[in-house]
């Protein structure tokens, strides 16, 4: 049995790389996501094991024990995708995980707060474009559970700006990670360039 569980809720896309990064160093990890099918790669279909009763779940086997559940569940119907996790996860999660976006954030992180273990850690990843002109990041949603946050910028090259690659947001949100399991204390980090007067409030 894994060691470990991290919830990682937005975890197939662009942070791909930190939730295979985890299921590496042996966590459990859970993913929810509309589409979880699409998440696996031919390994990991091949590593499937048969759940064939429960038509909205998959795993797969990582290294060193780790395992990847994926399970379809939607943002829109956060209670819904709360009891499909809880269905999944063996025992309370370690860690947290959240590119979630800004509407459905609060709703979706309190209805899996009671899955979190007691003062487990979360990583909140906000893309800039969500953080407020007036009032900035956002407090933690979550009260009780330390919380680093991640805002996502930009990068300039040769006189252009371009998206983080998948690459540089899978590691900033790492480092985050690892802050995180660290026990540092909450704090908010910027993965690169962001507009700083945004960031001052
Ligand atoms: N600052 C930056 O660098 C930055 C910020 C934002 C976006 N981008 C760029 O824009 C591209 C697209 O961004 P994106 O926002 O689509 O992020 P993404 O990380 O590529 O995908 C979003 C993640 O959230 C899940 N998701 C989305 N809506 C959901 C819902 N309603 N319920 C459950 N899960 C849901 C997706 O899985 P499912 O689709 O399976 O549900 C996926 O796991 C990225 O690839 C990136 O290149 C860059």
């Amino acid at each position: 049995m894994s060691e470990r569980t991290a919830l990682v809720l937005g975890g197939t896309g662009m942070l791909k790389g930190c939730a295979d990064e985890l299921l590496a160093q042996g966590w459990q990890v859970v993913l929810p996501s509309r589409r979880p099918e699409g998440t696996l790669g031919s390994a990991a279909k091949a590593a499937l094991r048969g759940r064939g009763h429960v038509p909205h779940l998959s795993q797969a086997q990582g290294e060193k024990g780790g395992r990847k559940v994926t399970v379809a569940a939607d943002w829109a119907q956060p209670h819904e995708l709360a009891d499909r996790v809880r269905e999944v996860m063996e025992r309370p999660a370690d860690l947290l995980v959240a590119w979630v976006h800004a509407s459905y954030r609060d709703d979706v992180l309190r209805a899996v707060a009671p899955l979190l273990a007691p003062h487990a850690p979360v990583v909140e990843v906000h893309d800039s474009g969500a953080i407020h002109p007036v009032h900035g990041v956002p407090d933690p949603a979550l009260d009780g559970h330390p919380t680093q946050q991640v805002v996502l910028g930009f990068v300039r090259h040769g006189g252009k700006t371009h998206w983080l690659s998948h690459e540089e947001t899978s590691v900033g949100v790492l480092e985050a990670v690892h802050r995180a399991l660290d026990g540092r204390p909450p704090s908010v980090h910027q993965v690169g360039e962001v507009d700083t007067w945004l960031m001052r409030h």
